[in-house]
């Protein structure tokens, strides 16, 4: 397993993060443990801050909730300085209970409710992003009846088929989100809001996908918009004030993967878009991006204990742990790889192959296919790296497990971030 983040090795063998002994963090929490690295979330956001700058352009990055949200998150990303996407009622409850501040956070949605939208407006959301012109009508008559004005970026599929899973691409001829930009009366929604005394446009957004890590997607994706940008000026009379790129910058997983390097590729998406902007003729906009994996993936490390291990009949070689696809569905839903470890024998030679399973009914609940492992004993714990997006936010109830406590670790102290779940929480909605 590579050691990512602040991991390390100790003199007992055994893994660390964040200067905690896991098997200690283990012990005083109880497991599944989602632990997140409290330096590597923020190493990540200076990261972002300070790469997405270019010559010319103005620059805002935005933390996209849904990776990874609960209150402390929250606080984290508004002491980083970072803006905050929200696509629910949910998450902008979230936000709103660690008072991010309203006019940092971008509102998304291809389904937003009525409710939705009147919670935003009355927090004093200054950003909405509008999928379609249903929306656009919904909008303009809530901010009439409610008196408020709200700033609009309409969000744009620009067709493109990004390198990625299919499940998690967002930009191809079929997806749900947003408006074509080959739409025939694109300039009537134009207008429809320019016309609007509530809402102000100020420009698009796209989102071609999510763990990309082929940085041609998103070259290809940026010439793609700004011919948009072009063709709304010339066509419809609008120049762009903003153009929002959306998220999915790839990362790290298993073996194999190559992460754009974002210190590199960061700087030169401005330049490119600077450069794009300047041959085509038309205004720079301000450049915002939305990275939700790229901040906490790799912050995140499952720890869960071994129950058992079983050899079928067929030779399959499982190793049982106490969490599974309630914990982190990924593997199930996307065939996604993640590398593990013994974290209490992290020395101890890999010298059998595992199938790692969770406790869930259902031969799908695998967590990772195939992995070396020292021979694994009950009460082992099981480390497996790079949950930090997508697991806690995608965790169910199934089997009515409970979700597990998410602890964030720092400087060798650990702090309870997210309360392990009761079986009175797990009941508490239940009505007899
Ligand atoms: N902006 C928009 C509009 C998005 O839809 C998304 C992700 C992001 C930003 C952040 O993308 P990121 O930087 O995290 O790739 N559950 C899937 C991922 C779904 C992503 C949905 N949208 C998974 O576990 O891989």
């Amino acid at each position: 397993m590579k050691l990512l983040g602040t991991m390390s090795v100790n003199e007992l063998g055994h893994l660390e993060i964040g200067g905690c002994d896991t098997i200690n963090l283990a012990y005083k929490y109880g497991t599944p443990l989602y632990v997140m690295d409290g330096k590597w979330v923020k190493t990540q956001c200076t990261l972002f801050k300070n790469g997405f700058k270019g010559q010319h352009a103005e620059t805002e990055v935005i933390y996209a909730s849904k990776a990874f949200l609960n209150i402390a998150m929250c606080q984290l990303i508004k002491e980083q300085g970072l803006s905050l996407d929200v696509v629910s009622g949910g998450e902008l409850f979230t936000a709103m209970k660690a008072d991010f501040p309203a006019h940092k956070i971008y509102f998304h949605g291809n389904n937003k409710t009525v409710e939705e939208l009147i919670m935003a407006l009355n927090y004093g959301i200054q950003q909405i992003v509008v999928d379609h012109e249903m929306e656009i009508d919904m909008l303009q008559y809530l901010c009439s009846e409610m008196n408020k004005h709200v700033d609009v970026l309409v969000r744009i599929n620009p067709g493109i088929e990004a390198h990625t899973h299919e499940y998690i691409q967002t930009a191809n001829l079929d997806s749900k989100f947003g408006i074509s930009t080959e739409k025939e009366d694109l300039c009537q929604i134009i207008s429809s809001i320019r016309e609007s005394y509530y809402l102000h446009l100020r420009g698009f957004h796209y989102h071609i996908g999510s763990q990309i890590t082929e940085v041609s997607s998103f070259t290809k994706a940026a010439d793609v918009m700004t011919d948009f940008l072009l063709k709304v000026k010339t066509l419809c009379g609008f120049e762009t004030e903003v153009l929002n790129m959306g998220g999915g910058f790839g990362v790290y997983y298993s073996e194999g993967d190559q992460a754009p390097d974002l210190t590199i590729f960061l700087p030169e998406m401005v330049e490119s878009v600077e450069k794009l902007c300047q041959t085509k003729g038309i205004r720079l906009p301000k450049l915002l991006i939305e990275p939700g994996r790229a901040i906490v993936a790799n912050a995140g490390t499952t720890l869960y204990k071994v129950g058992a291990t079983k050899l079928t009949a067929g030779g399959k070689n499982y190793v049982f742990v106490d969490g599974g696809m309630a914990d982190n569905p990924r593997t199930a839903l996307y065939d996604a790889v993640y590398e593990a470890a013994l974290a209490n024998r992290m020395e101890d030679p890999l010298d059998t192959t595992y199938t790692v399973a969770g406790k869930c009914c259902e031969s799908g609940d695998i967590l990772i296919k195939s992995i070396e492992l020292p021979r694994a004993q009950r009460n082992d714990f099981l480390a497996i790296a790079s949950t930090g997006a997508y697991n806690y936010s995608m965790a169910s109830h199934y089997n009515r497990l409970r979700n597990p406590a998410v602890v964030l670790v720092e400087n060798g102290n650990s702090k309870v971030i997210v309360k392990r779940e009761t079986y009175e929480d797990l009941i508490k909605n239940d009505c007899l």
